[in-house]
């Protein structure tokens, strides 16, 4: 099918070249000029594993366009799908900015074009997004009727970064969200040769199962986060507790990795989106709330514990050292990453600070930069001399650091385990003062 793509972000780029792989004719629109640039060059501007070797390929094959101009990729389209952001408001609201002007766009190129096409919602929206905003906008500015003109869809998206073509192409689901049968049917021919079951629902479930679903996620993180730190106070080890516990098919053993909090731009994005909607209900969600409060705290956990290490209320010209920005592994981004409360706090009491990350130090640079901060290349470059050294992010290339690293390079081998990678047992035996989330002394 000829699939418009606007909005190459995340969502959009991963999209587009994943549909193109499937044979798809697919056409991209966006208003960054350098980003389109680089696209239709073959070269990404996300950090995704297998994404830009792909993107050579469909574009050596004919299948996947890129361009400034709006009227050529809808025009030309029968499907077009709506990927751009929907960012957080200052009050934690969603901002419908983008996704109203795209549907404004969209209209009037219907105006022109009078010929039948299928929209589609992609961007994660408040539920009721699809139906009071994007639907009406294109009746209004089109003078076009829904159904008859033009089909809407809403078909939301499950991809997490570092892993998002995978996500893509192999999903658990796909969620279909449609107001009539005939724009049902275009969507799964769309989805034509994906082993995935479908769901199909109206436009606003469809909204709401991917808030739903992602919230879940970032609440189920916080639960095992609360209770990592009921099991320190017990003297129990959260990573023993969370074993046996995730053996109960009800509740499996993903995304219960106890740590230093989570980050990225959809969690916090979506838990604010869906919280700031449930007051405007009325109805303010104290699960959500409880899960945000809860995260916004547990990067400090950290270095409480460091602080317990040294006895010490203040970190006065202690060499600290840092392994890992990014708010996780795989990726080079730097949205809300629990790194950046850790290294502020440090900070804030005398510490030096010595950061690594293996493709991330470029996009930290560019939000934290203080006189006591400084980023090398290497994990050893960064636990050199150090004091203690803190693991924020768990890249595999810091989980098979051994001991002895830590040993014969830091001044006092002091480790604070945001991640709870190392083994603790193997590590104290070596001589190492370990601390980690969740663990008893
Ligand atoms: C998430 C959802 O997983 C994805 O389905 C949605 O489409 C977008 O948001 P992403 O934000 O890319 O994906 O990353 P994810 O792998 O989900 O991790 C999110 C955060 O949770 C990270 O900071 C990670 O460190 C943290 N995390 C994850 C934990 O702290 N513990 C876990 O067990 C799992």
């Amino acid at each position: 099918m000829n699939i418009g793509i606007i909005g190459t972000g995340y969502v959009g780029l991963v999209t587009g070249v994943s549909f193109a792989s499937k044979g798809h004719m697919i056409r991209c629109v966006d208003v960054v000029e350098e980003k389109v640039e680089m696209i239709s060059k073959g070269i990404s501007p996300i950090y995704e594993e297998g994404l830009e070797l792909l993107l050579k390929d469909v574009i050596a094959k004919g299948l996947f366009e890129v361009t400034l101009d709006f009227e050529y990729v809808v025009s030309n389209s029968d499907v077009v799908f709506i990927c751009v952001g929907t960012p957080s408001l200052p009050d934690g609201s969603m901002s419908y900015e983008y996704v109203d002007n795209a549907a404004k766009e969209i209209a009037q190129v219907l105006r022109k074009q009078k010929k039948y096409k299928m929209i589609v919602v992609k961007s994660t929206c408040i539920p009721g997004t699809t139906i009071s905003h994007v639907g009406p906008i294109i009746e209004k500015e089109s003078g076009l009727k829904l159904g008859e003109n033009f089909g809407l869809g809403m078909n939301p998206e499950f991809l997490r970064e570092g892993v998002a073509i995978n996500d893509f192409l192999y999903p658990d689901r796909v969620v279909i969200g449609v107001t009539d049968e005939n724009a049902k049917n275009i969507m799964m021919q769309c989805y034509d040769g994906f082993l995935a079951p479908f769901v199909c629902v109206d436009p606003t479930s469809a909204e709401m199962i991917k808030y739903v679903a992602n919230c879940f996620l970032a609440t189920k993180i916080s639960y095992f986060n609360e209770m990592a730190n009921l099991a320190e106070s017990f003297g129990a080890d959260i990573n023993e507790v969370v074993e046996a516990v995730g053996m109960d098919h009800r509740i499996s053993e993903k995304f219960m990795k106890a740590g230093i909090g989570w980050g990225g731009s959809c969690f916090p994005k979506d838990m604010r989106a869906l919280l700031h909607k449930s007051k405007e209900f009325g109805i303010s969600s104290k699960i959500l709330q409880a899960a945000l409060d809860t995260n916004e705290v547990q990067p400090f956990e950290a270095v409480r514990l460091l602080k317990s290490v040294f006895q010490e209320e203040r970190l006065e010209a202690k060499k600290i050292a840092v392994l890992g920005l990014a708010f996780k592994p795989n990726t080079d981004d730097m949205r809300e990453a629990p790194s950046i409360p850790i290294i502020k706090l440090l900070l804030k009491e005398g510490a030096q600070v010595v950061a690594t990350d293996p493709i991330a130090v470029t996009s930290a640079a560019k939000i934290l930069s203080h006189q006591n901060l400084l980023y090398v290349k290497t994990p050893e470059e960064a636990i050199q001399n150090a004091d203690a050294c803190i693991l924020v992010t768990e890249w595999s290339d810091y989980i098979n650091l051994p001991p002895e690293t830590f040993k014969e390079n830091m001044k006092t081998p002091i480790i604070i385990d945001g991640r709870r990678v190392y083994n603790h047992q193997k590590f104290r035996e070596k001589g190492i003062k370990y601390s980690g989330i969740g663990l008893g002394r």
